[in-house]
């Protein structure tokens, strides 16, 4: 699969840094990543990184995307600003997998200043393992957000 991972520069606090670890992570996993920056801890505005990952998955070039800012929260009410992007701050396993299961989330955005490294793998792991459960109600509620 192809993954785009963005941060902010709360994301990209370290050490360690978090981004790194998560690309080296899913690659071992065998996906491919885009790494959509930044790429140095200079500030920035998660706007910003959020419509580059987000642009890349509407573009075709990332079929899902991993957003990390200090709480999460900050990079999943910009993502969800896309049409057809389903962004869920996760912070518990239980958040993770219902993403997937309920809400077809192809967006998950993690608290660097929250989560530790193991967590965010965590969370990352159990979000690319779990498929949309495709039951009617589920899929219709996600219909209606377009
Ligand atoms: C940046 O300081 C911080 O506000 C941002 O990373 C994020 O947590 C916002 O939701």
């Amino acid at each position: 699969m192809q993954i785009a991972v963005g941060t902010d520069h709360a994301g990209y606090e370290g050490p360690p840094l978090f981004k790194p670890e998560i690309i080296r992570h899913l690659e071992e996993r065998g996906h491919r990543v885009i790494d959509c920056g930044p790429h140095g801890p200079e500030p920035v505005d998660y706007p910003d990184f959020a419509g580059r990952v987000c642009r890349t998955i509407l573009d075709g070039d990332a079929e899902r995307g991993v957003l990390l800012c200090g709480t999460g929260i900050g990079m999943s009410i910009a993502a969800n600003r896309f049409s057809g992007i389903r962004a869920a701050a996760c912070a518990t396993p239980d958040m993770a997998r219902l993403a997937r299961e309920h809400n077809d989330a192809n967006v998950i955005c993690l608290g660097r200043r929250i989560l530790t490294l193991a967590q965010c793998l965590e969370l990352i792991d159990i979000w690319l393992d779990t498929e949309f459960s495709g039951a009617e109600r589920h899929q219709r509620r996600v219909t209606k957000m377009g």
